[in-house]
């Protein structure tokens, strides 16, 4: 059983990436490696359970230690997706990732767990600053971005790498 969620409304909530959640999300990650391995360097390589798991205890390490928020997208009972945060609480700057199942995208789920977590992160964390990074061409992603309000703050030329493609990074900025 988790320690910690977020309620999204609509039967959608956030949860911890605590070590229940491997099999669910491996299985996930199977069944989207395609499409996720257009954007995310990460899925580049075979994915086992095992890995994901030794990678959910790192997170859960950094959660711990407050350089993370790990959470999994939990709808209607069921794990379709995840968005995380990386915190420099010294600055107190946050970036975002978030990847979601097929049959879940194009619903507002992402835009709807982002801005939870940016709340969470500004109100309870004193997060001041928070951004995404995103492939150019990633207009799904850069959507996500631009729903929320952040600001286009700049280019960054081959900053981004997914497979064996380097792309330029659009950066993208918000102060809550
Ligand atoms: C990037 C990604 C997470 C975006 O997911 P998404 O489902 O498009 O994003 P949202 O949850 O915000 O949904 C937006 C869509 O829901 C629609 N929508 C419906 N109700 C909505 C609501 N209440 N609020 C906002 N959007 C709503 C929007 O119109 C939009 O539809 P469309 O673009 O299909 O026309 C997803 O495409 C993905 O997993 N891609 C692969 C991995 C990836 O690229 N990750 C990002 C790396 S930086």
């Amino acid at each position: 059983m988790t320690q910690f969620a977020i309620d999204l409304g609509n039967n959608d909530k956030l949860v911890l990436r605590e070590m229940w959640t491997v099999p669910a999300l491996h299985a996930l990650i199977e069944k989207n490696l395609d499409r996720l391995r257009q954007w995310e360097h990460w899925a580049k390589g075979p994915q086992t359970e095992e890995g994901l798991a030794a990678f959910t205890t790192h997170q859960m390490h950094q959660w711990v230690d407050g350089q993370a928020l790990p959470a999994a997208i939990v709808s209607q009972g069921h794990v379709v997706g995840s968005i995380g945060a990386r915190i420099d609480s010294y600055i107190g700057v946050a970036d975002l990732g978030y990847w979601i199942d097929a049959d879940a995208e194009g619903r507002g789920l992402v835009t709807r767990a982002a801005r939870t977590l940016i709340d969470h992160l500004h109100q309870d964390r004193g997060i001041r600053r928070i951004e995404i990074r995103t492939a150019t061409e990633n207009v799904r992603s850069r959507a996500v971005a631009e729903r929320l309000g952040f600001t286009h703050e700049g280019t960054l030329t081959a900053a981004h790498i997914a497979g064996d493609r380097v792309h330029d990074t659009a950066l993208y900025g918000l102060i809550p």
